[in-house]
């Protein structure tokens, strides 16, 4: 997944320690909802945050990424795809906070979570499982 660097603030960046996809997914989730809280209190500061810490996301960890490579196979090449625009789309939620447009904020965030939802309508039960499995 996104191996761009977290911006922790505006002087420094950290590259944040890889962690396991439903851990990476649980903070995109955090991070949605600090875009909802910017959207419905008009800060764009919080939005801004929301939308680079979606894209800053941490690096896949070995275990996680070798699961999802054995379970998907030759399907791996749609997953990175999805994985793709939500960065590309996230990018472009923080460029429409910069400006303080929050007609194209709320355009790129629907982009952004249709593809959180598509990602997770082919892939989430089928690699949830397989994490399961391999727990037992
Ligand atoms: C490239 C595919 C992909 C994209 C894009 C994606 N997800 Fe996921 N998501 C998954 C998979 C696969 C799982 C199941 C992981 C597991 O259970 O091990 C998951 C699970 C989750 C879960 C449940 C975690 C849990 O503890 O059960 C949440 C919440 C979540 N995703 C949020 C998001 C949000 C928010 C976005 C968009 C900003 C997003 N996801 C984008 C693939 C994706």
């Amino acid at each position: 997944m996104g191996l761009s660097s977290y911006k922790s603030n505006d002087n420094i960046k950290v590259e944040p320690e890889p962690q396991e996809l439903h851990t990476i997914m649980r903070l995109l989730m955090l991070d949605i909802h600090t875009i909802n809280e910017g959207i419905y209190t008009k800060n764009f500061d919080l939005i801004e945050t929301g939308a680079a810490n979606i894209n800053g996301h941490a690096a896949l960890a070995d275990e996680s990424r070798q699961l999802v490579m054995n379970t998907l196979g030759d399907r791996m090449a749609q997953f990175g795809e999805y994985d793709n625009l939500v960065h590309s789309y996230a990018d472009s939620i923080r460029d429409a906070a910069i400006q303080e447009d929050m007609g194209r904020v709320l355009e790129q965030y629907r982009i952004v979570e249709q593809g959180c939802v598509n990602c997770h309508a082919a892939f989430q039960d089928e690699i949830k499982s397989a994490r399961l499995i391999r727990m037992d």
